[in-house]
């Protein structure tokens, strides 16, 4: 006798032999009335479900954000509110990898957090960096198909990613940082996380106010250098999942603290660059960063597969006293996701347990594949269309948001018409020190080995208006790294074959 539990088939009728199967005779073949086996090889070949198209390898965990300052007066978020603690899910991830790429590869990262306020889901849906390679949504796509594979040599192609940076000077920015310290963490726990964007605060006054969210890591930052994560990645390929869950495992739970920098309304006419313009930052300075609370992690999933494989975040998830602004990138993300999330997961994705709401829900959406809660509207048959008469859930005035002040006649207005060089110029030039930019130029100068001299010679002409070091600093490297790799960086012609590809990470 067991006090194990019985096998069963997934219509739960007990199952007596998982080891033979049914056939015809010792010898077989099998006979089709084995349906079990036939269950079982089905249910093997739909296993996989369609990676994320970006951001496809990650690495997540349970946790709670915890809210310690006061921002009342700029928001009525009541997960923001003092003393709130909400709990949520995180997922950082790289963006250019398969769901099977070394963790450990120069890339941004994503950092996708949901929290399960008591006004339902709010999804930030960040990266580590402050900054975006784009700022006009037409240019995502593009820019994405340059860091995935090259259609016939099924490889990366440091000539694809330079060419575009190249021709798109408002990349800089997000190249510096990712080339520099900031695009190797050592683990997902040593990196900042921001929303990037410009969002939007709004209080019980109907005032609006723009906010950029920060999230500081409280383990500090620590990089790998491109050759001490060579011999990482050679150890193993999986060392983020490594040391995020053995950290949380053992009881050491990371945390990061939580910052906001407020702009009030009308300063976005004021400001020398456009605050919503996705490769700007807003200088401390000018806008310092304010206190909020932090947010930690403290367990683990159980599968990996339901908890992370299958959370879905979208910048489309907001609640009252959150919302967005007019950044052109973000109302794309606002679309994009929620499209992603129907194909990859299916039309009632919200409804898997890691993204369903841990507060009432309410709709009149029927129907559809794998529909497992009937209709959400009120609990009561008859109110399943709206306007009803049978006490079906009603609208919710008080979460209508103060309206967004726009104006302007529509029309495709010049994206290139922004400087692309003075923040970075900030970056290289008054943060960095001597040994971060030296790492910079030699990052960056490894990179664009065996790529066509013209397309470098272009992205050198955007780094001399940086600086003139920043330029003689990656042209030196790049000519050394060239030699060292048996390339004469002098005469690499675009020749309209397929181009040279090399080393196999986003950033070479
Ligand atoms: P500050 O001197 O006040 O801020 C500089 C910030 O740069 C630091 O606080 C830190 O951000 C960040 N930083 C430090 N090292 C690196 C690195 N290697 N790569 C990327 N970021 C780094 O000046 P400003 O606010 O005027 O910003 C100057 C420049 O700093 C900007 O042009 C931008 O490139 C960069 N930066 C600015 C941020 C901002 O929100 N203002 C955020 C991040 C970078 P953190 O405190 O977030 O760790
Ligand atoms: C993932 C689109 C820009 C951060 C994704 C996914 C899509 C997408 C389709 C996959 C979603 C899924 O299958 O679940 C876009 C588009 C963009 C854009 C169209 C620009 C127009 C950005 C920016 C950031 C960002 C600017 C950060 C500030 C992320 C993160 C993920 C992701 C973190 C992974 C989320 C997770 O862990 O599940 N993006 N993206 N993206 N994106 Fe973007």
């Amino acid at each position: 006798m067991t006090d194990r539990p019985k096998l069963t088939t997934s219509a739960g009728a007990p199952w007596p032999n998982n080891q033979d199967s049914l056939s015809a005779g010792k010898r077989g073949p099998v006979l089709m009335q084995d349906y079990q086996l036939i269950e079982k090889l089905a249910h093997q070949n739909r296993e996989r479900i369609p990676e994320r198209t970006v951001h496809a390898k990650g690495w997540g965990a349970h946790g709670k954000l915890v809210i310690t300052g006061d921002i009342s007066k700029y928001t009525k978020a009541k997960a923001l509110q003092p003393g709130a603690e909400t709990p949520m899910i995180a997922r950082f991830s790289t963006v250019a990898g398969e769901q099977g790429a070394a963790d450990h590869e120069r890339d941004v990262r994503g950092f996708a957090l949901k929290f399960y306020t008591e006004d339902g889901n709010w999804d930030m849906v960040g990266n580590n960096t402050p900054v975006f390679f784009v700022r006009d949504p037409y240019k995502f796509p593009d820019f994405i198909h340059t860091q995935k594979r090259h259609p016939k040599t099924n490889m990366r192609s440091p000539t694809a990613m330079w060419d575009f940076w190249s021709l798109s000077p408002e990349a800089l920015h997000q190249v510096t940082i990712l080339m520099s310290d900031r695009g190797l963490p050592q683990s997902p726990m040593h990196m900042n996380g921001y929303g990037s964007h410009t969002y939007s605060f709004w209080n019980d006054a109907g005032e609006r106010y723009w906010v950029k969210f920060h999230f500081k890591t409280q383990q500090g930052h620590t990089f790998y250098t491109n050759a001490e994560a060579e011999q990482v990645i050679g150890k193993t390929r999986e060392g983020y999942q490594e040391r995020l869950f053995n950290t949380i495992e053992g009881g050491d739970y990371p945390r990061w603290k939580f910052q906001v920098q407020i702009m009030p309304e009308a300063d976005a006419e004021k400001t020398a660059y456009n605050p919503f313009d996705l490769t700007k930052v807003w200088p401390h300075s000018e806008y310092p960063p304010i206190d909020v609370g932090y947010f930690e992690l403290n367990r683990n999933a159980d599968n990996y597969f339901t908890e992370i494989e299958n959370a879905a975040f979208s910048p489309s998830n907001i609640v009252p006293g959150i919302s967005w602004s007019p950044d052109k990138m973000l109302q794309a993300r606002i679309f994009s996701y929620a499209d992603a999330h129907r194909h990859r997961l299916g039309t009632h994705y919200e409804t898997i347990p890691v993204n369903r709401p841990r507060c009432p829900v309410h709709h009149y959406h029927r129907d559809g594949e794998m529909n497992m809660y009937g209709g959400l509207a009120s609990g009561n048959e008859n109110a399943y269309y709206e306007p009803n008469s049978y006490n079906g859930a009603l609208e919710d005035r008080s979460a209508t948001e103060p309206p967004l002040r726009i104006d302007g006649d529509a029309a495709r207005y010049d994206h290139t018409e922004y400087d692309d060089y003075l923040q970075v110029r900030e970056l290289y030039a008054k943060v960095m020190n001597d040994d971060e930019r030296a790492r910079l130029h030699g990052n960056m100068g490894g990179a664009m080995v065996g790529v066509p001299t013209e397309i470098v010679e272009r992205w050198f002409g955007h780094l001399k208006q940086v600086d003139p070091r920043y330029e003689a600093g990656v042209r030196a490297e790049w000519e050394k790294q060239s030699r060292d790799a048996g390339y004469d960086p002098n005469a690499l012609p675009i020749t309209g074959a397929t181009p040279q590809t090399t080393k196999g990470d986003s950033a070479h």
